[in-house]
């Protein structure tokens, strides 16, 4: 069977990412195709343990290193338990963040330099590219006053003691950093990488991505394409 095709969706905290993925999933499940959505860190249940230590606040001292090693443990767990069986399948994955967020996040917002992030992948992650990657970037400012809205809302409505606030309570510069490095990312894999830059509206983001992907899925055999 022909292998599936592999799409991941990056871009700041708050640029409208999640929205946009399970609109994706929609259309193509409409179309006929099979999806698979899954998110990083997450997507399985080792991988949300990962991620509640990753993102909680209460997460004190986390070095910058370990952060990124953390980042690659639930990688792995992702790509063994979820990824490669549902690639192999034939299914669309649809993958909300991958390497490039590491990349970013941790290469460019923390300063540890992109060599290690990509050593790391072609080790830890037997260099799995992407086919496509969807990079939203809107405004920084309205990005992350969405995503710190958004994280305040879900915290006071848990009322537990655990939240995902822990990245977004770094300063601003912070952020410049990973949009200056997604941006990088972007001009070096102009195959891979389409850059839906500036604010638009839901539905306009959602018709560019639709454009970008039924390129793509031409010829993968599940489903007739009409945009
Ligand atoms: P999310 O809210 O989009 O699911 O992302 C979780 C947070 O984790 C977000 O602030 C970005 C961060 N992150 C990294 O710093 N490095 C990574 O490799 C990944 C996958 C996420």
């Amino acid at each position: 069977m022909r292998r599936g095709l592999f799409i991941t969706f990056e871009g700041l905290d708050g640029s409208g990412k999640t929205t946009q993925i399970n609109r994706l999933a929609t259309w193509l499940k409409k179309h006929g195709h099979r999806v698979l959505l899954t998110r990083q860190p997450g997507g399985t249940a080792t991988g949300d343990r990962i991620r509640a230590l990753l993102l909680d606040s209460h997460s004190k001292g986390m070095t910058p290193l370990c952060e990124m090693v953390l980042m690659f443990a639930d990688r792995a767990q992702a790509i063994a338990q979820v990824i490669k069986p549902a690639l192999a399948a034939g299914k669309i994955v649809l993958c909300d963040r991958f390497t490039d967020s590491t990349e970013a996040y941790q290469g460019g917002g923390r300063e540890l330099g992109i060599e290690t992030v990509l050593e790391l992948h072609r080790l830890v992650c037997s260099n799995l590219q992407p086919d496509l990657t969807l990079l939203l970037l809107p405004g920084l400012e309205p990005s992350l006053a969405r995503a710190r809205e958004r994280n305040q809302r879900i915290a006071s409505a848990k009322k537990s003691s655990g939240d995902e606030n822990r990245f977004e309570q770094e300063e601003n510069a912070f952020f410049h950093r990973i949009r200056q490095q997604y941006l990088k990312i972007a001009a070096r894999e102009p195959a891979r990488v389409v850059l839906i830059e500036g604010d638009h509206s839901i539905k306009e983001v959602h018709e560019q991505i639709v454009a970008a992907v039924a390129e793509r899925i031409t010829g993968l055999g599940t489903g007739a394409i009409h945009p």
